[in-house]
C-alpha cells in the first residue's frame, strides 16, 4: 500500500473510538521497522493530522476542523549537530517537534516555575489535560488566534523500571469543545505507540 493511503478512510468508521482504533493500526503499519523519533513523528503528526481532517464532523464542524497537529519534545532530547558547533539544548524547555498545520511557538518553558500553558501542565503533571475552550485555560499560549479548544497528551517512556517524560502530543481545533474522552482515550494510545516504537 502506498503509504499516503495510510491516512484514508473507510466509510466504516463511525465512532471516535473507531477512528482512534484505525489511526492506531494504521500507525503500527507505517512505523514497523522504524526506530528514529524524528522520522517517526513526523508520519505520526501527518497520519493523525490527515485522517482529523477526513472526519470533520467528529472534530469540530465541516468548516471548522482541527487546524494543528504535532509535537513539543525536551530540548535535550534533540539531536545536536556533528559539524558545526553546538551545544545540548536544555531539559527545560520544550522545542517544537514534528508537526502539521501552521507555524506554532518554538520554546515552551516547563522549568518549576516558569511553566505556562496547556503543553507545559501535560508534561508537568503527566496527564492528558482536555481544553474545551482556550479562553477559559489561564495562561493559555495562543500560537493561532484562531484555535478554540484543544487536547494535549504526555509522552511517557517506560523502561526497566523506570518512568521518563519526553514530551507532549498536541491537538487543535477551530470549533469549541473540538475533543472529549474518547479522544483522550485514543490519543493515549497512540501516544504510547509513538513512543514504544522509537529510540530516545
Ligand atoms: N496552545 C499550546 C501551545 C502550542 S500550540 O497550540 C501549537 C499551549 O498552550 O501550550
Amino acid at each position: 500500500m502506498p503509504h499516503a493511503d495510510s491516512a484514508f478512510l473507510p466509510d466504516s468508521i463511525q465512532t471516535k473510538s473507531e477512528f482512534w482504533d484505525h489511526v492506531h493500526l494504521q500507525l503500527s503499519a507505517l512505523l514497523d521497522g522504524q526506530r528514529y523519533w524524528v522520522s517517526n513523528l513526523s508520519n505520526a503528526a501527518s497520519l493523525i493530522y490527515s485522517s482529523l481532517l477526513g472526519f470533520p464532523k467528529y472534530f469540530g464542524e465541516s468548516d471548522k476542523a482541527v487546524n494543528w497537529a504535532g509535537f513539543y519534545i525536551r530540548g535535550d532530547l534533540f539531536p545536536i549537530s556533528r559539524i558545526s558547533s553546538q551545544s545540548l539544548l536544555p531539559a527545560d524547555q520544550l522545542l517544537l517537534g514534528p508537526f502539521c498545520g501552521k507555524p506554532a511557538c518554538q520554546f515552551i518553558p516547563v522549568a518549576s516555575g516558569k511553566e505556562r500553558g496547556v503543553c507545559a501542565a501535560a508534561y508537568v503533571k503527566r496527564e492528558t489535560i482536555v481544553v474545551p475552550d482556550v479562553e477559559e485555560y489561564p495562561g493559555h499560549i495562543a500560537c493561532d488566534g484562531e484555535t478554540k479548544s484543544e487536547i494535549v497528551c504526555p509522552l511517557i517512556l517506560e523502561h526497566g523500571g523506570r518512568v521518563t517524560i519526553l514530551g507532549v502530543l498536541d491537538l487543535d481545533c477551530l470549533a469549541l469543545n473540538g475533543f472529549g474522552e474518547e479522544d483522550r482515550v485514543g490519543l493515549e494510545k497512540v501516544a504510547k505507540l509513538v513512543v514504544d516504537s522509537s529510540d530516545w
